[in-house]
């Protein structure tokens, strides 16, 4: 992951941390959209569990030039993630959606080359959850 790569994530995340609820909301509609059987494995209030996954992208975006920080703490994510049904697949699944999300909430902000270097981090972080998850 090279430094562009972060700060063209970190850069973009802000405009998107900023309207935090409504990017949550836009989320779970995208992921619905494409996949409603994941519905019933979300059991908690949605709001709620909104406003934890954008901290928790916050905290990962932030954290991306300290990945001695971050991957424990994706990790244990991925471990809690097992926990809740989730399976390998989902991933690609939410990947797709919030990718969906960060471009509607960033416009013509959403350039090919923020579009890569989310794919790249998301990448990252999939892939250190999913590996977690097996151990
Ligand atoms: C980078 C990827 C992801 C991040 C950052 C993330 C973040 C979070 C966070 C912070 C929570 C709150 C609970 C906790 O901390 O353990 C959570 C819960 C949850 N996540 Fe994720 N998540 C990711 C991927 C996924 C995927 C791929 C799925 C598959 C559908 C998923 C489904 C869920 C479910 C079902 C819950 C529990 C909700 C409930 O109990 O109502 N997440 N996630």
């Amino acid at each position: 992951m090279d430094s562009s790569t972060i700060q063209l994530v970190q850069h973009s995340w802000q405009k998107v941390a900023a309207i935090g609820p409504q990017a949550a909301a836009l989320f779970y509609s995208n992921l619905f959209d494409t996949d409603p059987t994941l519905k019933p494995l979300f059991k908690g209030d949605l709001q709620a569990q909104g406003k934890k996954l954008i901290d928790m992208i916050g905290v990962a975006v932030n954290k991306l030039t300290e990945l001695d920080v971050l991957v424990p703490v994706l990790q244990n994510l991925g471990k809690r993630h097992a926990g809740y049904g989730v399976q390998d697949a989902h991933y690609d699944t939410v990947g797709a959606a919030l990718l969906k999300t960060l471009g509607q909430g960033l416009g013509q902000d959403f350039t090919a080359e923020v579009k890569e270097a989310w794919v790249n981090v998301y990448g990252v972080m999939a892939e250190v959850m999913k590996t977690a998850a097996k151990h």
